[in-house]
């Protein structure tokens, strides 16, 4: 069961998701939690980024997860669609790097080109 805590914090997350979508804009960030995912670490990332979102107060953000994204080598992924759309995945995403991504994308809008993956898993 989850806690008070936990729950507070899904209740906003929903309400931002929800807050987000009516506006369109934003920035959605997506993790995948497959199998391979999870093994990989991915818990661990999604909780860092769950935490540095949380303690910028970053509102536009919203964090939300995705079954098996079919690059299990990259793993874990970590997907940012920015407000028009445009959609960067970075792999091999570890606690640091989310940190990284979180000050660096979210923040300042940088892209962080060497840890991006293509479509097809290869670092572009
Ligand atoms: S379980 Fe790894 S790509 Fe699906």
């Amino acid at each position: 069961m989850k806690s008070l805590a936990e729950l507070d914090k899904l209740r906003e997350e929903i309400q931002r998701e929800m807050a987000l979508r009516e506006k369109k804009e934003g920035i959605k960030v997506v993790v995948s939690m497959g199998t391979c995912g999870i093994a990989a670490g991915a818990r661990d990332v999604i909780a860092v980024l769950l935490e540095e979102i949380s303690r910028r107060n970053l509102q536009d953000v919203v964090l939300t997860q995705t079954g098996c994204a079919g690059l299990c080598h990259c793993e874990p992924l970590v997907q940012v669609e920015g407000p028009g759309g445009e959609k960067v995945t970075y792999g091999h995403v570890d606690e640091q790097k989310a940190r990284e991504i979180v000050a660096a994308h979210l923040v300042n809008g940088q892209v962080i080109k060497e840890w991006t993956v293509k479509e097809e898993g290869e670092r572009v």
